[in-house]
């Protein structure tokens, strides 16, 4: 296995506030490997850090410490940073150009003769699902989601080894949501190392082998996610719903079973127990009951989801 990105005691601090003299430290020491052809997911509520370890990888903003190495190389080296691919947060484009006279644009910025910079620009503007009648119009014109996608072309253009994607289901609908899931996995087959974070744990369940979970600027978590989900415990609460006449009869029923709740809800009862065990004892002591019919059973929550909100360590420091 090769190591395509490693990030070592990454540290910032950011001056705010009246001349600047109040520090806020958004990241906290990262260290950090990704090894080639990953797809790594970064995940982090609001304001953990996750932009912010992008731009300084990126070299768009300065280290307060640490450093971090992409393809072996030291991120201050320029020539790195045209084998990889970055979809920023709130990417800016040119207004009054087209999407293809954008990615065109984009293309020759790299280097490649004309007939390939506009080969390319085609190859991407299908690749991101962009509808033909779309691709000559202004980028001004565009929703939300469009431009997401524009991104995503742009962040794909010299064919990186690695690309950094900041969000890049945001803005777009469930539809727009599953094609960027599918383009972003279709690029294992290419052997592209992908490096995104997001808040939404679904996007990063689907499609990621691992993942760190960042918490206000420190690293949480990382590992295989079904490591992550054992980390968050495999005691989980979970739901019963039942049909039945009267709640009370399941009330009486599990009154035994430790740990359980019954509340009524419309046309049954909702039972909670504690730990996935419980459940074969509440349905044996519901059975019981005479027409009383399971309709569900689901996890209360997602364990995941703990890890990423967590408790109260690991606070920023300000100075
Ligand atoms: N330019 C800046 N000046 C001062 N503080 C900043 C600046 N940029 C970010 N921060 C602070 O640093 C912390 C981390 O911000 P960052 O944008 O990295 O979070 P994030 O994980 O990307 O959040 P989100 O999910 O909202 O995009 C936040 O507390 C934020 O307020
Ligand atoms: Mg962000």
């Amino acid at each position: 296995m090769t190591t395509v990105i490693e990030i070592d005691n990454l540290t910032k601090d950011y001056e705010v506030g009246f001349l600047r003299k109040k520090r806020v430290r958004a990241l906290d020491g990262l260290s950090l490997r990704v090894e080639r052809g990953e797809i790594f997911g970064f995940l982090g509520a609001n304001g953990a850090g996750k932009s912010t370890t992008m731009k300084l990888l990126m070299r768009l903003i300065y280290p307060t410490g640490g450093s971090a190495r992409v393809l072996g190389r030291g991120i201050e080296e320029v020539s790195m940073h045209a084998r990889i691919g970055y979809l920023p947060e709130h990417p800016y484009f040119y207004d009054y150009l087209t999407a293809r006279e954008f990615l065109v644009y984009c293309a020759e910025l790299f280097g490649y003769p004309q007939r390939e910079c506009r080969e390319r620009a085609d190859h991407l503007l299908g690749l991101v699902r962009l509808d033909e009648k779309s691709r000559d119009r202004q980028l001004r014109k565009f929703s939300k989601g469009m431009l997401q996608r524009v991104g995503l072309a742009q962040a794909l253009v010299n064919d990186p080894e690695v690309v950094f994607l900041d969000e890049p289901m945001s803005g777009l609908d469930p539809v727009g949501r599953r094609e960027v899931r599918d383009l972003i996995d279709s690029l294992r087959t290419t052997g592209t190392t992908v490096f995104f974070c997001s808040h939404i744990l679904s996007d990063i369940e689907v499609l990621c082998d691992r993942a760190a979970i960042l918490r206000r600027g420190r690293l949480a978590h990382v590992g295989r996610l079904e490591e992550l989900r054992r980390a968050a415990g495999e005691r989980r609460a979970m739901e019963l719903i039942f049909a039945v006449a009267d709640a009370a009869q399941i009330r009486s029923a599990l009154s035994a079973l430790e740990g359980a709740t019954v509340v009524a809800v419309p046309g049954g009862a909702r039972v909670e127990v504690a730990e996935e065990r419980d459940v074969d004892a509440a349905l044996g002591a519901v059975r019981a009951v005479a027409g009383a019919r399971l309709v569900s059973v689901q996890p209360v929550g997602n364990p995941l989801e703990e890890l990423f909100v967590g408790g109260d360590e690991g606070a920023p420091t300000n100075n």
